[in-house]
């Protein structure tokens, strides 16, 4: 058995793929059904099944909701055999809920886990994000700098105009000042409908997605998803949480936070070694989605160790009882 005072990512990594592949499968029948509830739900129940076979000792620290609003993978919940080493997990059962919903593109289910204590609790309010891929100086962009600012300090780091510089950028009607900024710098904008964790993991790899820079506002629980996936990939990640109450502060200070100014980089939200696995449900610019045969579904995951810097992109072809 796993000695529990050790991590044992390298045991543990494919019991994670696991996981996170029998999440995309049982949300395969509920694309592009309009039911993001139903979708959501099968994912989290066969998330939560799975995780209970490893031998761990796991908790949910980034999860489906506090206790009182979320009936399973609850903050908190105790998940594994009990047996194996002590982690945290962290954890979105359906990335993209809508995006499944009405089929499109980038729909992920997703999971790290690291040893116990290393995670941020993130409380589930917004995140000011800013990302770049590997490869940068430290302080090549920084979030006191304004978007305009970051633009040409990318491009200026990168040895191109930044007309050749493209950002990622949530749809949303708060990002309308950002978006007219940063197109006044002449740089381009892939707008995403959903799914910030795939728009972050996005500028890891800007030769396959087109991406070098991901900014604006999201979740801070898919912030500590995607410091984990860079923590793995290589690149920088900055989060910032944003209050918009004092309820949402009560929330942070419930979950340990004192200083709500705080800009965190990658490396604080996560704080050790990490393993981090991603399926694709919907087709996206990183992993191809579930593929529905005769006889069979097909899924593709993304399995990475921060120790190693190992990225393994794995087919699983499950045969449909
Ligand atoms: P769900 O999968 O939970 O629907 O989240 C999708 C998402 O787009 C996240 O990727 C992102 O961080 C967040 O919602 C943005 O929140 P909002 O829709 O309120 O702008």
């Amino acid at each position: 058995m796993a000695d529990a005072a050790e991590f044992q990512d390298r045991l543990l990594s494919l019991g994670l793929a696991r996981v996170s592949e029998a999440a995309a499968l049982a949300s395969a029948a509920l694309i592009g059904r309009g039911d993001e509830k139903a979708a959501d739900q099968a994912a989290v129940n066969a998330m939560r099944d799975q995780l209970n076979l490893l031998d761990i000792a796991g908790v949910v620290v980034i999860g489906e909701g506090e206790r009182d609003e979320a009936p399973m993978l609850f903050i908190g919940e105790e998940v594994g055999s009990g047996k194996g080493p002590a982690v945290d997990i962290a954890l979105d059962p359906l990335e993209g809920t809508t995006l499944t919903a009405k089929d499109m593109p980038n729909a992920l289910t997703v999971i790290a886990m690291a040893p116990r204590g290393t995670l941020l609790h993130a409380p589930d309010v917004y995140m000011e994000k800013l990302a770049i891929g590997p490869g940068y100086k430290p302080g090549t962009v920084t979030m006191t700098m304004t978007p305009s600012e970051r633009v040409s300090a990318l491009a200026a780091a990168k040895g191109v105009s930044t007309e050749n510089i493209t950002v990622c950028v949530l749809e949303r009607p708060r990002h309308e000042e950002l978006i007219r900024e940063i197109r006044s710098t002449g740089a381009s904008i892939r707008l995403i409908t959903d799914g910030d964790v795939a728009g972050v993991m996005h500028c890891a790899e800007p030769e396959v997605t087109g991406i070098d820079m991901y900014m604006g506002s999201g979740g801070a629980p898919e912030g500590v998803l995607a410091a984990a996936a860079l923590k793995c990939m290589g690149g920088q990640f900055f989060g910032k949480l944003l209050f918009r109450n004092d309820d949402e502060k009560a929330r942070a200070v419930k979950a340990g936070i004192q200083n709500f100014d705080r800009v965190y980089t990658r490396d604080d939200l996560v704080r050790g070694d990490v393993i981090f696995a991603a399926t694709g449900v919907t087709d996206g610019s990183l992993l191809a989605g579930i593929k529905r045969e005769p006889g069979w579904m097909t899924t593709e995951t993304l399995l990475m160790r921060s120790k190693t810097g190992s990225v393994r992109r794995m087919t699983y072809r499950s045969p449909i009882k």
